[in-house]
């Protein structure tokens, strides 16, 4: 556990820190926890064939943020989405898939404009609200791990964290 608590640790720096640096100390942060894969606990690990699945690992004492493992099973996918919270997320190991979307409020409706893949050791940022609407998946034929860092409870990073849309094109998705 000693990369995580390093980077509940490192977060909770960032939060006190200067505003305009904490995205960028967040993704330092996410980088230097997910150089040592072999970190993460074996539950924070387990798979499901349903769908994706998350694991709480950490909650700020403050509970000023939350951190998460997602596992990706091959193929599996999430909704078209923007964030209640402001997120995080890294690639512990294989690869996620990264669609984004512009979102037109008028038309209620969200447009690809690009799909990228991301090996392991990429991290970004995204502030709460619908810039950027996207949806990960697993596109590759091996399991995926992703850390997540929400800016919210352990309740709320669990169940509340994704504020779904439509979208132009529906991929078969999930929560
Ligand atoms: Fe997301």
């Amino acid at each position: 556990m000693g990369a995580l608590k390093n980077l509940g640790d490192a977060i909770a720096r960032a939060c006190g820190g200067p505003a305009a640096d904490f995205p960028q100390s967040v993704i330092a942060a996410l980088k230097e926890a997910v150089r040592a894969p072999a970190a993460l606990p074996e539950a924070f690990g387990a798979a499901s064939d349903q769908s994706y699945t998350r694991h709480l690992i950490y909650e700020d004492p403050a509970k000023r943020f939350s951190i998460l493992s997602l596992v990706w099973e091959p193929s599996q996918i999430t909704s078209v989405h923007g964030h209640n919270y402001w997120c995080a997320y890294a690639v512990l190991t294989g690869a996620i898939t990264e669609t984004c979307f512009t979102y037109d409020a008028v038309a209620e409706i969200a447009h690809p404009v690009s799909t990228t893949r991301h090996p392991s050791g990429f991290a970004c940022f995204h502030g709460a609200g619908l810039d950027p609407v996207h949806q990960l998946s697993n596109a590759d034929k091996a399991q995926a791990i992703s850390l997540h860092v929400y800016g919210t409870d352990a309740v709320h990073a669990m169940s509340q964290v994704n504020h779904r849309v439509k979208s132009e094109t529906i991929l078969s998705q999930q929560t």
